[in-house]
């Protein structure tokens, strides 16, 4: 039987977040796109779903987290999977202290930490009247290895990481909190810092146990796994093709 279940998946006008938006699309789920800035890369994905509705908001936005959530509310009247996968970085070099100021660290937090926050807290009532709800938070490998686009942003997914076990500690029965970890993944993400992405891509390919990075559909697929899981609430799941054990 097809997945009638509302999906919200912020951030899902491209990369991780659209290829979520197709793999529940794919189950049945009905979807809420959203983004900040790309507009009409969201609309147009919403127009090619079969069911499926796109909110323009940014998640940082107090207003707009609850505008985005009432909009899914307004389009379906029911909230039963929240993907938090809006997410930002800079790519500052780990020892460049003075680059990382607290005005970036300020920027990468407010979307990366508050922003889902700010969503799952508007999400939740209306995820307790699901029968089968979860929120599903898109962390980083970097949130627990020394590596990543800048401090600031690893340590952004580390606390992200602590509040989807904290979080899964308060909401369950009701609603499961997990996390999906990705490794290198190819999406629009490092069109800014070619050099990084090359110079990483070709590390990966050589020296992880499945010599080769990730592709979008390779974290939807965890997603799917995860709305799915019913005796599964704190979790944080790896998708690097091995690369934490090297
Ligand atoms: N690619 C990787 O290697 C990788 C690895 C580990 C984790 N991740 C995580 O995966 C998630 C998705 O990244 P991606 O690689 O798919 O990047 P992407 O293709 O650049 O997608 C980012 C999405 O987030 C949206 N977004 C950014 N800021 C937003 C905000 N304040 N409010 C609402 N939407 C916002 C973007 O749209 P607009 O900018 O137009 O609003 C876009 O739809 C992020 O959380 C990232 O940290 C990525």
């Amino acid at each position: 039987m097809m997945d009638s279940r509302v999906a919200l998946i912020t951030g899902s006008s491209s990369g991780i977040g659209a290829a979520v938006a197709r793999r529940l699309t794919a189950e049945g789920f009905r979807i809420v796109v959203n983004s900040a800035r790309s507009e009409v890369a969201g609309k147009d994905l919403a127009t090619e779903l079969p069911d499926a509705v796109y909110v323009q908001g940014d998640v940082a936005d107090g207003a707009d987290a609850r505008r985005i959530v009432q909009a899914a509310i307004d389009a379906y009247g029911q909230l039963d999977i929240l993907v938090n996968n809006a997410g930002t970085t800079r790519f500052i070099p780990l020892d460049d202290l003075e680059a990382a100021d607290v005005e970036v660290w300020r920027e990468i937090f407010d979307v990366n930490v508050f922003g889902a926050w700010q969503l799952t807290a508007a999400a939740v009532p209306h995820l307790r009247r699901s029968d089968a709800a979860s929120v599903v938070n898109i962390s980083s490998v970097s949130a627990t290895r020394a590596l990543g686009s800048s401090v600031p942003y690893a340590v952004s997914k580390a606390a992200l990481n602590h509040m989807t076990r904290l979080l899964a500690s308060q909401l369950g029965p009701d609603i499961r909190v997990n996390a999906v970890a990705p490794g290198l993944v190819d999406t629009p993400w490092y069109d800014e810092a070619e050099q990084v992405w090359e110079s990483s891509r070709e590390w990966i390919t050589a020296n992880t146990p499945l010599h080769r990075v990730g592709t979008p559909e390779d974290v939807a697929e965890a997603v799917h796994y995860l709305t799915n899981a019913a005796y599964t609430t704190g979790n944080v799941l790896t998708v690097d093709g091995g690369r934490h054990i090297i």
